[in-house]
C-alpha cells in the first residue's frame, strides 16, 4: 500500500457560523437521517441482538426481526447504545465544545486536510487504479468521532469520485447531538467502537482520531481490503500545554499508544504531520478543556496567558488491524 499526500489548497476553517446554507436546507436533521439509512440498508446492526437493523415503516425508528426498536431523534442521530453509556470522564459537553472552539479557530486544519488527503487515495476505487474492490457504495467511519469535525472534514474532502457514505459513531450523545449541526450527509451514531452496531464488513475505511482504538472490532467491520487510519499523538503534541503543568516527562507523550499500535495492526505505511499553531488571547482560554491531556486540570492563567504558540504534533498510521 503506498500513501500519497497530494498538495491540496489550503481550506476555509471549519466553522458552524461559516457554513453557507445548501440544498439540505429545508429538510430536517431528521429527514435527512432518515433519507442516508434508507439509502444505505444494509450496515446497522442491533446492540441488542446483533441482527440486522431496517427502518421501520413510518421511519421514525430501526428495528430488528427480533422487535427491537430505536427511536431517530429529531436531532438527527440514532442512539444504539442500549442503555447507560454516554459521556465519560473528561468527555462531557463542555469539552466538546471548547474543542469545536479550537476546531473553529484552525488548530487541526492542516491535519484535517492530510487525513482526508490520505482516506482519498486510499478510498479509491479499482477500475481507477485504487484498492477498492467493492462493487456499489463505498463506506466509510469515523469510530470516536466527537463532535464530528474529522467525519465532516472527510466527507467533505475524501470522497474519491465514487458514490461514498459516512459514518460518524461516538459513545458520547453529547458529542453526536453537536455533530448533527454538521452540514454533511454523515450517519450520526451513538454506540460503543468496543461493540460497534454494525455488520460484519461493513467498512472500507475507518478513521480513528485521537480516541480509544478496538482492533479485533474494527477488523470485523472492515472489508477484506478495508483500511483503518489511526491517527495518535507524536511526542510533541501540544508540549506547551503540557509543560504548563509540569507534565512533559522527558518530552515525549503517546509512547504506549504508539507501542499499541505496533503490536495490533499491521502497518503499510505512516506519515507524521507538525506544526506550530500562533494563538490569539482569546484562543488560548479553549486550549486546556479541549484535550484530555489537560482537560479537568487548571492551569496557572498568568502561564496560560505567556503561551504564543502550540505544537500540533500527530502520527498517522494506516493498515489493516491484526
Ligand atoms: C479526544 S476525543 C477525540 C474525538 C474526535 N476524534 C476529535 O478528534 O475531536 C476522544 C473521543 O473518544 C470517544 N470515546 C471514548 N470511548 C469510546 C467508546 N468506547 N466508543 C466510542 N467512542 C468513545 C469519546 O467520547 C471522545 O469523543
Amino acid at each position: 500500500m503506498r500513501l500519497v499526500f497530494p498538495r491540496r489548497p489550503r481550506y476555509t476553517e471549519i466553522a458552524m457560523n461559516e457554513q453557507k446554507p445548501d440544498a439540505h436546507a429545508k429538510t430536517s436533521k431528521r429527514e435527512r437521517l432518515q433519507s442516508l439509512l434508507a439509502r444505505d440498508p444494509n450496515v446497522l446492526a442491533c446492540p441488542v441482538c446483533g441482527a440486522a437493523l431496517r427502518l421501520s415503516r413510518e421511519a421514525s425508528a430501526l428495528c430488528c426481526a427480533r422487535g427491537h426498536c430505536h427511536d431517530i431523534a429529531k436531532k438527527g442521530y440514532v442512539n444504539l447504545l442500549g442503555r447507560g453509556g454516554g459521556a465519560k470522564g473528561v468527555y462531557d459537553a463542555a469539552f466538546f465544545a471548547n474543542r469545536r472552539a479550537a476546531f473553529g479557530f484552525g488548530l487541526y486544519e492542516e491535519a484535517a486536510r492530510r487525513i482526508a488527503a490520505l482516506a482519498k487515495e486510499l478510498l479509491r476505487p479499482a477500475e481507477t487504479g485504487g484498492q477498492i474492490e467493492r462493487a456499489g457504495a463505498i463506506r466509510a467511519l469515523d469510530a470516536g468521532c466527537g463532535e464530528g469535525y474529522f467525519a465532516f472534514a472527510l466527507s467533505r474532502d475524501a470522497s474519491p469520485g465514487a458514490v461514498c457514505r459516512f459514518y460518524g459513531l461516538d459513545l458520547s450523545r453529547e458529542a453526536i447531538a453537536m455533530a448533527t449541526d454538521y452540514e454533511a450527509d454523515i450517519a450520526w451514531i451513538v454506540g460503543d467502537l468496543a461493540k460497534p452496531p454494525f455488520r460484519d464488513g461493513a467498512f472500507d475505511l475507518v478513521l480513528n482520531v485521537l480516541s480509544p482504538a478496538s482492533y479485533g472490532a474494527f477488523r470485523r467491520i472492515l472489508a477484506r481490503d478495508g483500511v483503518l487510519i489511526k491517527v495518535l499523538p507524536g511526542p510533541d503534541h501540544l508540549r506547551e500545554l503540557r509543560a504548563l503543568r509540569g507534565e512533559l516527562e522527558g518530552g515525549r507523550s503517546g509512547e504506549g499508544a504508539r507501542e499499541h499500535v505496533e503490536r495490533h495492526m499491521r502497518v503499510a505505511e505512516r506519515a507524521s504531520v507538525r506544526y506550530f499553531r500562533a494563538l490569539r488571547p482569546e484562543q488560548k482560554k479553549v486550549l486546556p478543556a479541549m484535550t484530555p491531556l489537560t482537560a479537568g486540570k487548571t492551569p496557572d492563567p498568568v502561564a496560560l496567558d505567556s503561551l504564543r504558540r502550540v505544537t500540533v504534533d500527530l502520527e498517522i498510521v494506516a493498515g489493516r488491524p491484526l
